[in-house]
């Protein structure tokens, strides 16, 4: 069985408060994206087996793939065994959600490979307890999440939105954005995110002038390097750009894929990682 699992951007982050479980409210609006990555799953005996062509990617029980199958084989009480074979095309710390999405489209794969006969709220379950943003790569598309970022409520109408993404040669650690957000002590006041939602179905330009991302607050000060790609796609003509996530990568909204060919060209010599992406209907394919 052959899955391709997307990435996303977060075109909208504020995080709305502490929670007592170490972790963060947030309100933020999803979106699956084209760029994509390929699982190849084989039954085995027994075990899990995870091959990958990145290096720096983990193939062990720290691999979110390895703990949806693990967790999808304790709540099924399955027995089987499986081999997984992973083509990355996002680096590790991205904030492209991409080991997230390999785990959601896991979940989906083996649940009709094992024959697990789980439901799409036990899914739900267990993709929450792998990571907060995995139950969004079960839906996929456009949708905006609450809590942790697993209270989903999906957004009609998929814009047709292209966009520039960069990732400068470095990588940020989730958990540490989210502590340095914690300890600043005033946060400039930005647009909501019904600003954003009300003109989805607008204009590139309109919908550019209303991203937000309070990790920004956070982590460009101390990355000059994604501060400075930020830069380079406005100047090289996005009518907006913002960080993904807790980054490293950012996104610049252009007018349609000839112009997203034309900056990504212009920037591929600075950026080891360039890619011209739009909103993809949903997060998992099964070929
Ligand atoms: O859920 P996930 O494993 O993606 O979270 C990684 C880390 O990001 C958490 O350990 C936590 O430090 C931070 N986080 C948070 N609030 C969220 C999501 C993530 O504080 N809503």
């Amino acid at each position: 069985m052959r899955l391709f699992s997307h990435a996303k951007v977060n075109l909208f982050l504020k995080i709305t408060g502490r929670r007592p479980d170490g972790f963060h409210n947030l309100e933020t609006l999803f979106a699956s994206i084209s760029v994509k990555e390929s699982l190849e799953l084989k039954e085995i005996p027994q075990g899990i087996e995870i091959l990958c062509n990145d290096p720096s990617v983990p193939t062990d029980s720290r691999n979110l793939i390895w703990k949806a199958a693990e967790a999808l084989a304790d709540a099924a009480g399955i027995k089987k065994g499986i081999r997984i074979r992973l083509e990355k095309q996002v680096p590790p710390g991205s904030g492209l959600g991409a080991g997230s999405s390999n785990a959601a489209a896991a979940l989906i794969g083996l649940n009709q490979l094992w024959d697990a006969g789980l439901s799409k709220e036990e899914l739900r379950n267990i993709a929450a307890g792998i990571g907060s943003d995995v139950p969004f790569f079960l839906e996929g598309g456009l949708c905006v999440a609450t809590g942790r970022g697993e209270i989903l409520s999906p957004v009609s109408g998929v814009p047709d939105l292209w966009m520039v993404l960069v990732r400068p040669d470095v990588s940020v650690s989730t958990p540490w954005a989210y502590k340095t957000f914690d300890s600043l002590t005033s946060i400039p006041k930005k647009g909501s995110l019904s600003d954003l939602t009300n003109v989805l179905d607008q204009s590139p330009e309109i919908i550019a002038a209303h991203l937000v991302n309070d990790l920004e607050e956070a982590v460009l000060p101390a990355y000059a390097e994604i501060r400075q790609a930020r830069d380079d796609l406005l100047q090289a003509g996005a009518f907006g750009a913002l960080m993904s996530g807790s980054g490293s990568s950012v996104f610049g909204i252009v007018r349609d894929q000839a112009h997203a060919e034309q900056i990504a060209v212009s920037l591929k010599n600075r950026y080891p990682w360039v890619h011209t992406a739009r909103i993809s209907q949903g997060a998992v394919e099964i070929e």
